[in-house]
Order: C-alpha cells, then sequence, then structure tokens
C-alpha cells in the first residue's frame, strides 16, 4: 500500500482574488508524483472562488481546495462560524482543523477539535489535524506527552477505525512563521512517535494516516524534509503565497 502524500497551503489571513489568479496560473503545469494530493485553503471569503477558477482552468485533478476552520456546530446562532454543510454546498473535501494559532488565540480545545474532526468525517470531509509542541514543552521535555494529549481525545471521540481518514499535521509552534524549522532528523524522530503512537491503536491506521510536517517549510528545504521516512508532505504557510516556491514544493512530494 502507497501511503498518500499531501501538501498543503495554509494562507491564513492572507491573500484576496489577485492571489488567487496567481496560484492558479503558477499551478497550470505542475509536475505531480502520482499519490500526491495538493490542498489550498484561503480564507473563507475566497473558497468558492478557488474552487471555480481551478476548475474553469482544468488544473490537475490532484489539486484540492480546503478550509482553515469548521464549526462542530451542525446550523444555528454561531456567528461568524461556517458548518460542514456549507463547505458540502461550496464543494469543499478537506478542513483544517486545530491549528495552533486557532489553539492558542481563539482557545479550542482538544476536546473542542476532537468533535470538529468528528463532524468533518460524518460529512465526508477530509480533517487535517494540527497537532505541535511549544518551545517551551520541547525544552522540558514535553513534546510526546503534549503530542500524545492532543490526538488521544480525537481517537477517543470519533474511534480508531475511523481515524483512517484522517491526516496529521504536526506543526512544532515555535518553528511557525519563525523561519526556525526543525531540522530533518527531529522532525522525522517526532513523526515516527506519532507513527508509534497510532501503531499502538491499529497499525492500519498508522501505516494508512499521512503525517505532515508544518513549520517554516520552503522551496529550499522541502526535498529533505519529505525525504524522512515518516514525513508524508507538508502543511505550508508563508511559502504557500509564493506560485513560485509552492509550485517547486508539491513537485517535491512522493507518496510512500
Ligand atoms: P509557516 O510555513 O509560515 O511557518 O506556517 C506554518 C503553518 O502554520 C501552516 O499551517
Amino acid at each position: 500500500m502507497t501511503r498518500q502524500a499531501i501538501v498543503a497551503a495554509n494562507w491564513k489571513m492572507n491573500g484576496d482574488s489577485a492571489l488567487v489568479d496567481n496560484i492558479v496560473s503558477g499551478l497550470a503545469n505542475v509536475k505531480l508524483s502520482s499519490h500526491v494530493d495538493v490542498v489550498i485553503c484561503p480564507s473563507f471569503a475566497y473558497l468558492s472562488e478557488l474552487n471555480q477558477k481551478i476548475k474553469a482552468a482544468k488544473l490537475n485533478e490532484a489539486i484540492h481546495v480546503g478550509s482553515q476552520n469548521l464549526s462542530e456546530h451542525e446550523s444555528g446562532a454561531f456567528t461568524g462560524e461556517i458548518s460542514t454543510a456549507m463547505l458540502q454546498d461550496l464543494a469543499i473535501n478537506y478542513v483544517i482543523v486545530g491549528h495552533s494559532e486557532r489553539r492558542s488565540i481563539y482557545k479550542e480545545t482538544s476536546l473542542q477539535v476532537a468533535k470538529k474532526v468528528n463532524a468533518a468525517l460524518d460529512a465526508g470531509l477530509t480533517p487535517i489535524l494540527c497537532i505541535g509542541e511549544s518551545e517551551v514543552e520541547r525544552v522540558t521535555g514535553e513534546t510526546e506527552a503534549v503530542l500524545s494529549a492532543q490526538i488521544q481525545p480525537v481517537i477517543d471521540e470519533v474511534g480508531i477505525d475511523k481515524f483512517i481518514d484522517v491526516v496529521i499535521a504536526y506543526e512544532p509552534v515555535w518553528a511557525i512563521g519563525t523561519g526556525k524549522t526543525a531540522s530533518s532528523a527531529m522532525a522525522q524522530e517526532t513523526h515516527k512517535f506519532i507513527r508509534q503512537f497510532l501503531a499502538q491503536q491499529s497499525e492500519l491506521v498508522s501505516d494508512k494516516v499521512p503525517l505532515l510536517y508544518g513549520g517554516s517549510v520552503n522551496a529550499a528545504n522541502c526535498e529533505e524534509l519529505f525525504a524522512q521516512t515518516d514525513i508524508d508532505g507538508g502543511l505550508i504557510g508563508g511559502a504557500s503565497l509564493k506560485a513560485e516556491q509552492f509550485k517547486i514544493i508539491c513537485s517535491a512530494a512522493k507518496g510512500k
């Protein structure tokens, strides 16, 4: 079995229609290996426009659009939120869940994140579950405990069988937007821990779930990171806003 590789772009609160056009034309003749999916996650405001322009430009069918968030609630009085039904309506099939900025700035708890993953899976959306430790947690040797405590509530909520459809993005918080990438060896060691943690509960899930690395990935370091045994692609912030860089990163990914 080949495990799918994924390169996901998280535009965060950046971008506009000009960036949509720029990325769509930049990816026009991108070379992707087989078993690679590309997922571009703009702000809610551009989901539909990006999706339509990707289709109109007849880009590679492995290029998808994803949301940066979703509500764990079905519908109702939740101002500013977006539901799974709305994402389905827009033909969106991926969603980032539990990004460290959602956890730290908007105080999303691991239980809430678990409910969001469950809502996504029930709606047939692929959740990209973000996990990662802070610098202090890394220095004090708590990385593995923190990551376990972020993954386990999700497994408890959705059940290990359904977890097979989850994608995990490991993003050390200290490497996000700082230019401080984890070394490829350090990233591999942590990915290996995550894979072993999953294997304790299901070998099948552990073999199948793509593990993405995120945190200052760019065109210069992506090849070495993606070559690591347990790294199946990346979740890219800043470098995903530059079409030329992002294209190089997409082409570096390979299924394993
Ligand atoms: P940077 O690639 O800008 O460090 O951002 C990483 C990230 O948070 C992607 O979700």
